[in-house]
């Protein structure tokens, strides 16, 4: 990401399920908390408890770590007729509104990862309100002085457009037939190296080995000419350079080969 993230921006985490998206907020923030910045945790789906057990399982250090955990509890299978009355949204919203709210302004967080930010789709009773929400949500999360980041659970029924035309940044997560990937989409006021990087989640945590662009590791050629050894070779057109790797394949030179120091010749 040529630098990595700006700090005030916002960055939007995809990836379908199961490709990481959690755990690399866990990267954000537990290596914000181990720089001493105050980082929060804001989980819309699972609780405070069992993203503690991923990431001790994982050794990333979470003691740090503030949770605000809006997962719903069992009391919501209890409570669930109140909807009967009142749309979800209604119900919902102000609550949540006001305990993230009454978090921010108590923590002051400098790094907040909102995991995922789709679920407050359900409290917004239209597109556009939902686009508002998220967007004020955002901006009352950067004039705090966070950076965030924040995940997407985007399917073709819900798509997720709206978020990443709203973020800074896209870093998206992937899983094909045998390999995992990370690949940047977006970076606002930042160059980033496009394309799919070689990801693995293991007990190491998140390990990204950076795509290799052959345009990056190119090294001067000097020509310098050297001898080969075969008085009759030399003078004729053909030349070796210190360095290059020559290949010597013609028939009449096979039994030469040995003499030259050539190897791994094979005839097609
Ligand atoms: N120790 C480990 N070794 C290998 N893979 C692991 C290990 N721990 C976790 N994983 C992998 O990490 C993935 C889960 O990561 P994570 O929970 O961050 O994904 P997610 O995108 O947030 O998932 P969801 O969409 O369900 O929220 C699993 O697919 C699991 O295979
Ligand atoms: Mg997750």
């Amino acid at each position: 990401m040529n630098g990595g993230l700006v700090q005030g921006g916002t960055y939007l985490v995809r990836g379908g399920p199961g490709t990481g998206k959690t755990t690399l907020g866990l990267h954000f923030l537990t290596t914000g908390a181990a720089n001493g910045q105050q980082s929060l945790f804001i989980s819309l789906a699972e609780t405070e408890a069992r993203i503690r057990r991923i990431g001790q399982a994982l050794g990333l250090d979470l003691s740090k770590v503030d949770f605000l955990d809006l997962s719903q509890g069992p009391q919501f299978f209890a409570e669930v007729q109140s909807y009967d009355i009142f749309s979800p949204a209604e119900v919902e919203r102000q609550p949540t509104t006001e305990r993230i709210v009454r978090t921010v302004e108590q923590i002051r967080p400098k790094r907040v990862f909102v995991d995922p930010m789709t679920q407050l789709r359900y409290l917004a009773t239209h597109a556009f309100q939902y686009r508002q929400q998220v967007l004020s949500f955002l901006r009352f999360l950067v004039e705090h002085g966070a950076t965030v980041m924040f995940t997407s659970e985007a399917s073709m029924e819900a798509p997720d457009a709206d978020l990443q035309f709203i973020s800074d940044g896209i870093i998206e997560l992937g899983l094909d037939d045998c390999s995992r990937y990370v690949s940047v989409t977006k970076m606002r006021w930042s160059a980033f190296s496009p394309g799919r990087h070689a990801m693995n989640l293991t007990d190491r945590k998140m390990v990204v080995f950076p795509r290799l662009v052959p345009q990056e590791h190119g090294r001067t050629f000097v020509h310098e000419p050297i001898s080969s050894g075969v008085h009759r070779l030399i003078s004729s057109s053909m030349v070796v350079w210190k360095g290059a790797r020559s290949l010597l394949s013609q028939d009449h030179l096979v039994s030469a080969r040995p003499h030259l120091g050539c190897f791994s010749c094979k005839r097609p």
